[in-house]
C-alpha cells in the first residue's frame, strides 16, 4: 500500500525581519484509500507543508518518504512528474488555452490518450464552458478546470490547496465526492487543505496545524 511519511519535518522562512519558523518538527502518515483534511489558521503553514508534500520546496530539515523512499531520493521533478499532481490555490491555469487544452496537459503527460470532456463532465462543467479559454470562465469554473486536470492524471498522490474555496454549498459537495472517489475507490492519498468545515467532515482524517506543530 502506499504511503507517504512525514518525518521530523521543520521548516523556516528567511524575511526582511529574520527567521521565520513556520514548521517545527512535523510528524505524519498518509494512507493510500484515505482522504486527508489539513486544517489551521491562515499563515499557520498549511501552503508550505503541501509544498514540501508534492516537492515544490526542498526539505530543509526532516524528511518525507515515499513507500520508505526518500524525496531527497527521488528527486523532485520525479516524484512530481509520477507521483504527485496538485491542485494549486490559485489555479495555475494556462490561460491562452482553453480549459480543455488544460486538462488535456495533465493527460499528454503520461501518455494516456483520455477524453478531457469527461473529466470536465465530473466537475460540472458543459462541453461548451470547456472550449472557451479560461479566461472566460467564472473563478469557481476555473477552480473546477484545475481539479479535472488533476483528477484526469494518474497520480498517486493528490494534493489540493483549497480546492474549494470559490465553490457553492452544492459543487463543493460533488466535489468532494469526486475526491472521496480517488481515496476510496481509486485507492490514492488524497490530501486537502481546507477551512471549509463541511470539506474537513468528510475526511477520513483531519489533522490541525497550529503553531507549527500537527496534530
Ligand atoms: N515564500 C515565502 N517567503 C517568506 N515567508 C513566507 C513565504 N511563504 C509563506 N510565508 C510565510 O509563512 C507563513 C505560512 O504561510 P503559508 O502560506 O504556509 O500559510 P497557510 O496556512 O497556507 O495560510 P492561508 O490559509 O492564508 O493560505 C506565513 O506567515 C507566510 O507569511
Ligand atoms: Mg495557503
Amino acid at each position: 500500500m502506499n504511503t507517504l511519511k512525514v518525518e521530523d519535518v521543520s521548516y523556516s522562512y528567511k524575511n526582511a525581519a529574520g527567521e521565520q519558523v513556520v514548521l517545527k518538527d512535523v510528524n505524519a502518515e498518509f494512507k493510500a484509500g484515505k482522504m486527508y483534511a489539513i486544517v489551521g489558521e491562515s499563515g499557520s503553514g498549511k501552503t508550505t507543508l503541501l509544498s514540501l508534500l508534492s516537492a515544490l520546496d526542498k526539505l530543509q530539515e526532516g524528511d518525507i518518504k515515499y513507500n520508505n523512499k526518500s524525496l531527497r531520493k527521488i528527486g523532485g521533478s520525479e516524484f512530481r512528474l509520477k507521483y504527485v499532481n496538485i491542485v494549486f490555490q490559485s489555479y495555475n491555469l494556462i490561460k491562452y488555452m482553453t480549459a480543455k487544452e488544460n486538462v488535456e496537459v495533465a493527460i499528454d503527460f503520461d501518455g494516456r490518450n483520455v477524453n478531457a470532456n469527461k473529466y470536465l463532465k465530473q466537475v460540472g462543467l458543459s462541453e461548451e464552458e470547456g472550449d472557451r479559454l479560461i479566461g472566460k470562465l467564472s473563478g469557481g469554473q476555473q477552480q473546477r478546470v484545475a481539479i479535472a486536470r488533476a483528477i484526469a492524471s494518474n497520480s498517486p498522490i493528490i494534493v489540493a490547496d483549497e480546492p474549494t474555496g470559490n465553490l457553492d454549498e452544492d459543487t463543493e459537495e460533488k466535489i468532494i465526492g469526486l475526491f472521496k472517489d480517488l481515496a476510496h475507490d481509486d485507492k490514492k492519498i488524497v490530501i486537502i487543505v481546507t477551512h471549509s468545515r463541511q470539506v474537513a467532515e468528510h475526511a477520513d482524517e483531519i489533522l490541525r496545524l497550529k503553531k507549527g506543530k500537527l496534530s
